[in-house]
């Protein structure tokens, strides 16, 4: 749901609403839940273990426990299931990766007028380096951990024997779609530092060996091999409208015939491009990071599709509480191969590489 700000009041809540998320944050920073761990504490203790004030640890877990995620009795904090778990270094189930990558954007955000005026990202250059690249893959993998196995459950693969994970990055997307589908073999296609990622959390599941690992620029190389499906999630929002065009000409023609293109991201679905929230704010991460990146209509989707010779497309509902975004999976169908499609095919490929040259 929108927020629609009418009163300055409204306005004022929205702006304050900044001091939760400062307060997480600042919990994240101090590592608050890995030091609490699976015992109980006083505060002076506990301030102690952690060498910070007294007076600071009452405030901020006081808040933390008003948010759930401290429980307190009396003079004695513990963790909330939450706490003692995703967010505690020592648990197996710890996605420390994707809290550092979030919580790092409070000081990226905080420079939003720098690249509201220049239209650039802010100068995250020297990051794309291995070392960035191997430490952004793992935060992708705590990201969808959870949401990949739900989302892979309701979508139904029967007959398909190939799926290219495009961007897959750690691949736990293509390792939730081959878990499901016994009969499926996967490849993974990212940069080379990511796949390496991709190769280390494969070889922890049973179905690892299914998978393979194809290091390519998508943004620039064909995509070799023919595959029933290709899963290209939270990619489309990186690029351009033309960069995206030309991609899906690609993955077309990496495609079998009457084969799968899913694609995953955070649509807009309103006609103004105005809804949902999320997406619209997520462009503001794109402003920030990258150079052209965005977030793109449900609508002119469909159209980069179509002409690139896409058929059948249509948005793919997850049950709520299930998807990575809302509404956020579409599907398009390369033409199955009798002579009419293939011509329609062929024509729409030309007119739309004509198109984009010019
Ligand atoms: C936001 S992550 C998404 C990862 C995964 N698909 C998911 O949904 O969790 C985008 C991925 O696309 C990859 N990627 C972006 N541009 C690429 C390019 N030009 N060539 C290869 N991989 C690229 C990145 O390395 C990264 O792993």
């Amino acid at each position: 749901m929108s927020k629609h700000i009418a009163t300055f009041d409204e306005f004022r809540d929205a702006i304050t609403a900044y001091r939760l998320p400062r307060v997480l944050i600042a919990a994240i920073e101090l590592d608050i839940f890995t030091a609490i761990g699976a015992d109980s504490w006083t505060l002076a203790d506990l301030a102690r273990e952690m060498k910070v004030s007294e007076r600071g640890l009452t405030i901020l877990c006081r808040n933390l426990a008003m948010a759930g995620l401290l429980k307190k009795r009396g003079e004695i904090y513990r963790n909330s299931r939450l706490g003692a778990t995703a967010l505690n270094a020592h648990h197996p189930a710890y996605r420390g990766a994707y809290l550092r990558l979030i919580t790092s954007h409070w000081t990226d955000w905080g420079r939003l007028p720098e690249s509201v005026k220049s239209g650039l990202p802010l100068d995250h250059d020297e990051l794309e380096g291995p070392d960035y690249r191997r430490r952004f893959t793992w935060a992708m993998h705590h990201r969808t951990v959870e949401i990949a196995p739900k989302i892979v459950a309701q979508i139904d693969l029967r007959g398909a024997r190939t799926l290219l994970d495009l961007g897959g990055g750690p691949g736990t997307y293509a390792m939730a779609f081959l878990t499901k589908n016994p009969a499926l073999r996967a490849a993974v296609c990212d940069r080379p530092a990511a796949l390496e990622v991709a190769k280390e959390i494969a070889s922890t599941h049973k179905a690892g060996p299914r998978l393979s690992y194809l290091p390519l620029d998508l943004l620039t190389e064909s995509i070799p091999g023919a595959y029933d499906v290709i899963w290209y999630s939270n990619v489309l929002h990186i690029y351009s409208p033309q960069d995206n065009q030309a991609l899906f000409l690609r993955a077309l023609a990496a495609l079998n015939p009457g084969g799968r293109l899913l694609i995953q991201d955070a649509f807009l679905h309103d006609r103004e491009g105005l809804l949902p929230e999320e997406a619209g704010l997520f462009s503001v991460s794109m402003l920030l990071f990258t150079e052209q990146g965005d977030t793109y209509k449900v609508a002119e989707t469909r159209t980069w599709l179509t002409d690139a010779g896409f058929e059948r497309i249509k948005i793919l509902r997850m049950k709520k509480g299930t998807e990575d975004w809302e509404g956020g999976i579409m599907e398009a169908r390369s033409p199955g191969m009798n002579v009419k499609t293939r011509e329609r095919r062929t024509r729409s490929i030309r007119n739309s590489r004509s198109r984009l040259s010019h």
